[in-house]
């Protein structure tokens, strides 16, 4: 019988996509994908350090995967259980210290290793857990095999990394400096993801509007030039970007909102906050006048855009008239979804062992106050986008029969009752029904 994995993926988009592609190497060694993490003989976390709990959360799914290592191997089965991603980047060799059943752990620049250390693990029952944390001069991708879509959307790793330190934040630590694939690298990926289904591509990185990959003649491009480059691409439907550091939202990347009719109409642009004091403390590179100013050029470069951020409340000094500049940003720009965070103190990162860190009652009410605030404009467009027709691409099967929700060009979630083969497919929809966190719809 064919071997089997199991994954369970935490953090960003990029996790995700590192998940596909370890899948994908799973796979050529033979592995079959199960969804119970009991049938795994290989059972592996991908995981993330940004937050506390993220972090904490692991051991606690790690101490569950031993007692059902346990329970295999009281029927003869072995198990391998192994670690990804960021926590192990961050914590080394601590992870086997703390947990002496791991097999192995493999930071996120070094995954492409995994069949490698698996035949290992395997071959030799009687192995030390097995670290692997380096920053690897090469680069990862030409060690990797080549992907398939990951369905009707796929995302694209185009950049790792960061170099803005922004003072509350692991990732420069966890992922090291900013690196970008080649634009030849990128387009051919892209060429096959939709070779093989895919219909929307969602091209990441840390910061991924800081894209300076080489072209065939060796020259420097952009993340604007690269967007004009897939987007010529037959087949290709559509066309997003994540995540971006508003400080390096160039002029000709906004004209892409233009320009580039599959380019979607929504895009996520992390403020953090809206107090300029506040922003120079985490290292942000722009005021709140510089974010706004940005927001109105893509609101006039294409006048159906919505936006999306990410919020850090109770970063160390933030008093309440801070934080209600944050609250004025939310109250011009009327981002439709958004993801907020109480600050939390990372070891190693500057803002760790600032004074004046704030207390956590204080960040709770916060938080409250934003996510209500936030919430009443998610739910007010969706309920404005009820009787409107919206193009949706289905990919995923809903809880009931015929049930199948699909993304509409602002990400929202919609479900409809279908009694076509819809799957994987673009349909116009008539929304009937919103709520804040999902529309439903009919198809016309
Ligand atoms: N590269 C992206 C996002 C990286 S992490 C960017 O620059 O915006 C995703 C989000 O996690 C961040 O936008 C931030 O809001 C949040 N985050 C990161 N570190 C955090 C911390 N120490 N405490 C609370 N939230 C944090
Ligand atoms: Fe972290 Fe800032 Fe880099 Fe985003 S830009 S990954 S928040 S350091
Ligand atoms: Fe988490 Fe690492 Fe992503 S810390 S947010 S998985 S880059």
């Amino acid at each position: 019988m064919a071997k089997k994995y199991y994954i369970k993926t935490f953090g960003c988009q990029m996790n995700v996509y590192d998940s596909s592609r370890i899948a994908d190497m799973l796979k050529n060694e033979g592995y079959i994908e199960t969804q119970k993490q009991a049938d795994a003989d290989i059972v592996l976390f991908n995981t993330c350090h940004i937050r506390e709990k993220a972090a904490e959360k692991l051991f606690s799914d790690l101490g569950r995967a031993k007692l059902i290592a346990d329970e295999r191997a009281e029927n003869g089965l072995d198990t391998v259980i192994g670690v990804a991603g960021c926590v192990v980047q961050a914590e080394d060799e601590q992870i086997i210290k703390r947990a002496p059943y791991v097999d192995f752990a493999v930071g996120p620049l070094m995954y492409y290793r995994i069949p490698e250390i698996l035949r290992k693990v395997v071959s030799d029952k009687k192995h030390k857990g097995i670290v692997d944390t380096d920053f690897p001069a090469i680069n990862k991708f030409d060690f990797l095999p080549e992907n398939k879509a990951q369905g009707a959307c796929s995302y694209l790793a185009v950049q790792e990394g960061c170099n803005n330190f922004c003072t509350y934040c692991v990732v420069p630590y966890t992922r090291g400096a900013e690196c970008s694939r080649t634009v030849k690298e990128v387009v051919e990926e892209a060429k096959r993801l939709i070779a093989t289904g895919t219909l929307e591509i969602n091209l990441l990185g840390q910061n991924v509007n800081s894209y300076h990959g080489e072209d065939e003649n060796g020259k420097e491009r952009n993340l604007a030039y690269l967007l004009h480059k897939i987007a010529e691409l037959d087949g290709l439907k559509r066309l997003r970007y994540t995540t971006s550091y508003p400080a390096d939202m160039s002029d000709d990347l906004i004209a892409c909102h233009k320009d580039i009719d599959i380019l979607m109409p929504y895009l996520h642009l992390p403020v953090q906050s809206g107090s300029d004091k506040i922003l120079k403390a985490m290292n942000r590179r722009h005021t709140s006048a510089d974010y706004l100013k940005i927001v109105e050029k893509l609101y006039a470069a294409n006048p159906k855009l919505k936006m999306s951020s990410d919020f850090i409340v109770g970063f160390p000094g933030e008093t309440d008239e801070d934080f209600a500049k944050t609250l004025e940003v939310v109250n011009k720009v009327k981002y439709i979804q958004a993801f907020s965070f109480k600050y939390s103190r990372r070891p190693g990162t500057p803002a760790a062992v600032m004074e004046n860190q704030v207390e956590e009652k204080v960040k709770k009410e916060r938080l409250d106050v934003l996510q209500t605030l936030l919430f009443d404009y998610q739910t007010k467009f969706n309920e404005a986008c009820v009787g409107q027709t919206m193009p949706v691409l289905f990919e995923q099967k809903g809880r009931h029969k015929g049930q199948l929700i699909g993304r509409t060009p602002y990400m929202q979630n919609l479900h409809i009752e279908t009694k076509g083969d819809n799957m994987n497919k673009i349909i116009d929809v008539v929304v009937t029904a919103a709520t804040t966190n999902s529309l439903s719809g009919k198809e016309i």
